[in-house]
């Protein structure tokens, strides 16, 4: 990993809501929020991940509010809302991370209704969510990060769908920074490629399996596809998303950030 960025707690007292605390990146964007001095608002339906999560943020010496929350749910999500503003009387950020992987299956034949399915939770939820606490984020110059993905760098068979909604949920970022620029608030987007965090592990381990190589002979091959010949860390990408809800991106607005160790160039 790289160097530590060498400026303390950008994002000191800060407020942070992150949807979709998983294992890999979300987990990431709370402790490295944390690290940089905000108080956490952790939004999933893994109640058990959630509590670990706020754990760990308040071993980091900040405030953890854990929301069992479908972002599908609108009802929940107001909830979500609610909770944040009523507990901290505040919200600076919102990362849309929350995600449901769209079938891996050519456009040619992908079941219709699942691909609007991937649309209801990796677009319009986010959509949701954003209009929830644009009024909160208004009234501190807030900053809403999209976790989007390199699948917008590529037009790969089986990736239609997820490609679909992600182009999709880029284009909203896009416009919402247009409808939001005036009132204060920010929005940008993150674009990861491969990140070296469990589920990835686990399926190179699951290829290397099958051909008979160690495990790391398929994270080289993977590796030697960037600039740098490495993966990036769920870290390594929480830290720009931080950077992106900081006032250090205080100019910043409308644009996507690829992450990805120079594996595509945009
Ligand atoms: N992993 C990669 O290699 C990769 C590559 C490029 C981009 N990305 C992007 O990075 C982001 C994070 O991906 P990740 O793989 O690291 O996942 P993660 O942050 O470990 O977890 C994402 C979490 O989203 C939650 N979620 C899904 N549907 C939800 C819903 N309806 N309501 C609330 N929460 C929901 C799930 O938790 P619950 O089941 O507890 O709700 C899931 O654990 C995604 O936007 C993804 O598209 C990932």
């Amino acid at each position: 990993m790289a160097a530590e960025p060498a400026l303390a707690a950008p994002l000191a007292d800060r407020v942070v809501v992150v949807s979709g605390v998983g294992p890999g990146l979300g987990r990431a964007l709370a402790l490295r929020c944390a690290a940089a001095g905000a108080d956490l608002v952790l939004a999933a339906r893994n109640e058990e991940r959630l509590a670990e999560v706020a754990a760990e943020v308040e071993k980091l010496g900040r405030r953890a509010v854990a929301v069992p929350t479908d972002i599908r749910d609108e009802a929940a999500c107001v909830r979500l809302a609610d909770t944040a503003v009523e507990t901290f009387g505040r919200v600076d950020g919102l990362v849309n991370n929350a995600f449901k992987t769209p079938p891996l299956e050519d456009l040619a034949t992908v079941d219709l209704d699942a691909v609007r399915a991937g649309f209801e939770t990796n677009v319009l939820a986010a959509l949701h969510l954003t209009r929830l606490l644009t009024p909160a984020l208004a009234d501190r110059d807030g900053s809403v990060v999209m976790i989007n993905s390199a699948v917008l760098r590529h037009s790969r068979r089986t990736y239609g769908a997820y490609k679909m909604a992600k182009s999709a949920l880029l284009s909203m970022a896009q416009s919402l920074a247009t409808e939001l620029g005036p009132r204060g608030v920010r929005v940008n987007t993150v674009a990861p490629g491969y990140i070296w965090a469990p589920n990835l592990k686990w399926y190179f381990k699951q290829i290397a399996r099958e051909r008979d190589v160690p495990t790391r002979t398929i994270y080289e091959e993977a590796a030697a596809t960037t600039d740098l010949g490495r993966l990036p860390e769920p870290d390594e990408i929480a830290d720009t998303v931080m950077f992106l809800l900081s006032p250090l991106a205080r100019a910043v607005t409308g644009q996507c950030l690829d992450v990805n160790c120079g594996e595509w160039h945009h």
